[in-house]
């Protein structure tokens, strides 16, 4: 009973009345209690959907430059995630389909809907897509949950230390609101960089969190902003962590944000000596200015067009874009999910011509024996040819 009254308290200051209703309906008609298939294999293919068919059921404001999406299933059945997971949704835009991940917001207590909150991306594509255009009642595809990037209570410490910056704040939201939902006995620390107070998301809601879960703390640090910011300053850094962190050592990192900052971040921790099996980390995707990393052909700008041989196609392919987008620019089909060089859909076979693999690919030891690379963080540096 108090667990409802303290989700009714928070949830009507961040949602409204409207939506806790909603909220109310879905856990009483849990989804466990759908009509799952008997056969093993119907189950099995309802519990690992690789494709789901999705509408938007509501849209909110979440912050300045953000909305949160909710997507429920036209077949009304959405496959289990852990608090962490993404789905990646297909999208149609001036004629290109290609995809985007997002991190599942919503706690994975209900899966009524799954929510997304899509941050606005200078020069996006996709971003200002589902921003801009989308309306409840559209309907999208979208691989089923996804990514390692998990909350795993039952291996991880007692103490969470989340490591957020900008919309990498979305997975971290899934698991907050699981561990406070279920009154799960862990500590989490929270660690938020943002330009400003205005360009944080989830702001209110994290701070009433603060002030109603003793087992949370909440720390906005904040690079912009002038001196009518009283809380921290500057970038999230080993010394802000043992600031904020009292047992360093008795605790599991998670960090997600653009890569510069997970970069930075790792670093960090591994200087004030946290071993690697406890620093957790997620791509947030390719990164936008791959001239920049280390190695790129000094040669390059990056604005080169070369030509990409596909079977009897002949395509034109930019040196900063990724192998994957121009093909999909061109219309050629690839099977795709992370987007972040993890999962392998994405691997096609390079059978001449050099391409820069940027950082963080995870390659099987048989696709490099055999020539093949992940087209979504491979990028052409001369002409190439590739097989699918
Ligand atoms: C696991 C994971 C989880 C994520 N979760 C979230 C999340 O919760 N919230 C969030 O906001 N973001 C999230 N992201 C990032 C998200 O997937 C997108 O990268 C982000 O929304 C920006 O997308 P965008 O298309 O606007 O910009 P980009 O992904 O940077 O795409 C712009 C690029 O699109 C290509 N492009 C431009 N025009 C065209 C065209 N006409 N045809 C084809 N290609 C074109 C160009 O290469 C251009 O550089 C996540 C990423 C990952 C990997
Ligand atoms: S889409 Fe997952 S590795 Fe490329």
């Amino acid at each position: 009973m108090a667990k409802t009254i303290k989700d009714t308290l928070i949830g009507t200051l961040v949602y409204g009345k409207e939506v806790l209703e909603d909220i109310r309906i879905t856990r009483k008609v849990s989804p466990d209690k759908m009509s799952l298939g008997k056969e093993p294999g119907t189950r099995i293919a309802q519990l690992h959907a690789k494709e789901l068919s999705l509408v938007v059921s509501a849209i909110f404001d979440t912050g300045k430059n953000a909305k949160t999406l909710r997507l429920s299933s036209k077949t009304g059945y959405l496959p289990p995630f852990e608090a962490g997971q993404y789905i990646n949704i297909f999208t149609e835009i001036e004629g290109v389909r290609t995809s985007r991940p997002y991190s599942i917001s919503s706690s994975p207590r209900q899966r009524a809907y799954y929510d997304i909150t899509v941050a606005r991306t200078e020069g996006g594509f996709v971003s200002d897509y589902l921003l801009d255009k989308v309306k409840v009642g559209d309907e999208f595809s979208a691989n089923g949950p996804a990514g390692v990037f998990r909350f795993q209570p039952v291996f991880h410490k007692k103490h969470s230390v989340f490591l957020a910056g900008g919309s990498g704040i979305t997975p971290f939201m899934s698991m907050l609101r699981e561990i406070l939902e279920a009154h799960l006995d862990r500590q989490v620390t929270m660690l938020y960089g943002c330009r400003s107070v205005k360009a944080a998301l989830f702001h209110e809601e994290l701070s009433a969190y603060a002030k109603e879960f003793p087992n949370f703390s909440y720390h906005l640090v904040v690079s912009d902003e002038g001196d009518s910011w009283t809380g921290e300053k500057g970038f999230i850094d080993g010394k802000l962590i043992s600031k904020l962190v009292s047992d360093i050592n008795e605790a599991t990192y998670y960090i997600c944000g653009p890569q510069v900052m997970n970069d930075f971040c790792k670093k960090e921790l591994e200087a004030m000596g946290i071993p690697e099996k406890r620093i957790r980390r997620e791509m947030f995707g390719a990164r936008r200015d791959i001239e920049q990393e280390d190695g790129w052909p000094k040669e390059l700008s990056g604005q080169e067009v070369f030509k990409l041989t596909v079977g009897d196609k002949v395509i034109e392919a930019k040196a900063n874009e990724s192998i994957l987008t121009s093909l999909e620019r061109s219309g050629v089909r690839v099977n795709v999910c992370c987007r972040s060089g993890e999962c392998s859909l994405c691997r096609v076979k390079l059978i001449s011509g050099r391409v820069f693999l940027s950082k963080g690919i995870m390659l099987r030891m048989a696709d490099e024996k055999f020539g093949y690379i992940h087209s979504c963080k491979a990028y052409p540096i001369s002409d190439i040819e590739i097989g699918l």
